[in-house]
């Protein structure tokens, strides 16, 4: 089996190098291409990435090259975690928001739309040039906006399937606290990447006995300081809300908040410098504590699990992944893009039934899967007006006043990615 992974010069990559070496009997990976434009970085990460093999016995070969269609040549699927513009974009994307007093984030907002009309034009010409040479090959996308780039993805016809760690983060979380192993977690996980809810958690199978109530019971405290929401709030919704609700239940005091603090893209451009003096180490050959300190928990475990669900094997497994609606949740089009419980194997993702949602969920992905349609429209044809109406639909934003500035520096700070502007 040969893998190839886009953006492998991310200092997360030792992570997933982590994770395939752990987990090579559900994925025996044989070849592994790391493939990135900066080949300073590639040396680095490609270095640590074998002796982490080596260390484990892993027998995998892994190379580094930044020619794409080289790289991806042969190979059964593509990873993509590449990020458009690097950190200095992202500083960008979490910084102008706040001036017109909206949360600057990197997925959420306008931040969002932001990293959206950089990234997918990027994506889609990858995803056409593994189409041309790998016409079988199952693209993985790990690059945010998640749930906007499969659906570009999905859209132009390409076979992918969109990954995000929060869901695995949660089973994992869940599993500690219920002193069970984390595969008798399953999750009644719904929403959209970046805004989803547990509404439940069951032990044993998607069947199994929905034990959501107890553990609130017994380690609410312990969820709702993970979130870093009230415990009341959590307990008033009886289900566990990602961390990136908070962007919305408490959007006034997060705007407070990341005025008075560096950006995260700063924290992570610092942690990225120390991580890359690290990997050139040729005594190190683990992953090292302070990638933990990244939010990518668990990602490579759930690439691992995607990967060879895709790739046959191990027939089919239930797990959680972004893919098109086809009626699962009924109040949203059919070619929506969704998160929850799928049944992954060979022919790709279908969603497990959902439970029916309360208004108070089914409202804001109602909203938000508009904005992601028009934020689609705006990555895919560009022009202000586009850019605008998706700010305009976001519910987080709303007036055109907000609007309007917002676009204003949307478009001034990210010219040289727009070829439109
Ligand atoms: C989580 C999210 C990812 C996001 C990452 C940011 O893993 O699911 O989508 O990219 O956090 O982590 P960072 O360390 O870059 O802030
Ligand atoms: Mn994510």
């Amino acid at each position: 089996m040969k893998l190839a992974v886009v953006g492998g010069g991310s200092t997360y990559t030792p992570e997933l190098i982590d994770g395939f070496a752990r987990l090579r009997d559900t994925l025996p990976v044989e070849e592994l291409v790391l493939v990135d434009p900066a080949a300073d970085r590639l040396e680095l990460v490609g270095g640590l990435a074998r002796r982490i093999f080596a260390k484990q016995g892993h027998p995998g070969r892994i190379t580094t090259t930044a020619d794409l269609d080289a790289g991806v040549e042969g190979a059964d699927a593509v990873l993509l975690q590449l990020r458009v513009g690097g950190q200095a974009a992202r500083d960008q994307d979490e910084t102008w928001p706040l001036e017109c007093g909206c949360v600057g984030q990197e997925t959420t907002g306008a931040g969002g739309l932001a990293k959206a009309l950089r990234t997918v034009p990027v994506v889609l010409d990858i995803a056409e040039r593994v189409r041309r040479t790998n016409p079988d090959a199952w693209i993985i996308d790990f690059t945010n906006p998640v749930g906007i780039v499969t659906r570009a993805l999905l859209q132009a016809g390409h076979k992918a399937v969109g990954l995000c760690n929060v869901a695995i983060g949660f089973q994992r979380k869940f599993a500690a606290l219920l002193d069970v192993t984390p595969a008798e977690v399953h999750l009644d996980h719904v929403g959209l990447n970046h805004l989803s809810w547990e509404l439940g958690v069951r032990l044993g199978g998607p069947d199994g006995e929905n034990v959501l109530p107890r553990l609130l019971a017994e380690h609410g405290d312990t969820i709702a300081g993970d979130l870093r929401m009230p415990r009341q709030i959590v307990d008033r919704l009886g289900v566990v809300p990602s961390y990136y609700l908070r962007y919305f239940y408490a959007h006034d005091d997060v705007v407070r908040e990341l005025g008075t603090k560096p950006s995260r893209a700063a924290e992570v451009a610092a942690m990225e410098k120390e991580l890359l003096a690290m990997y050139g180490d040729p005594a190190l050959d683990e992953k090292p504590a302070l990638l933990g300190k990244r939010g990518g928990a668990f990602y490579s475990e759930a690439a691992v699990d995607l990967a060879a669900a895709l790739l046959g094997g191990g027939g089919p497994s239930v797990q959680v992944v972004n893919t098109y609606n086809n009626g699962t949740l009924p109040f949203l089009p059919d070619d929506a893009v969704i998160e929850v419980q799928a049944r992954v194997d060979g022919t790709g993702a279908a969603p497990l039934t959902a439970p029916v949602l309360d208004p108070l969920y089914a409202g804001l992905i109602a909203n938000v899967t508009a904005y992601e349609d028009l934020a689609l429209e705006a990555a895919l044809r560009g022009g202000r007006d586009r850019v605008f109406k998706a700010l305009l639909s976001h519910p987080l934003i709303g007036q055109y006043e907000y609007a309007e500035g917002l676009t204003d520096r949307l478009i001034a700070h990210n010219r040289e990615h727009l070829p439109w502007a």
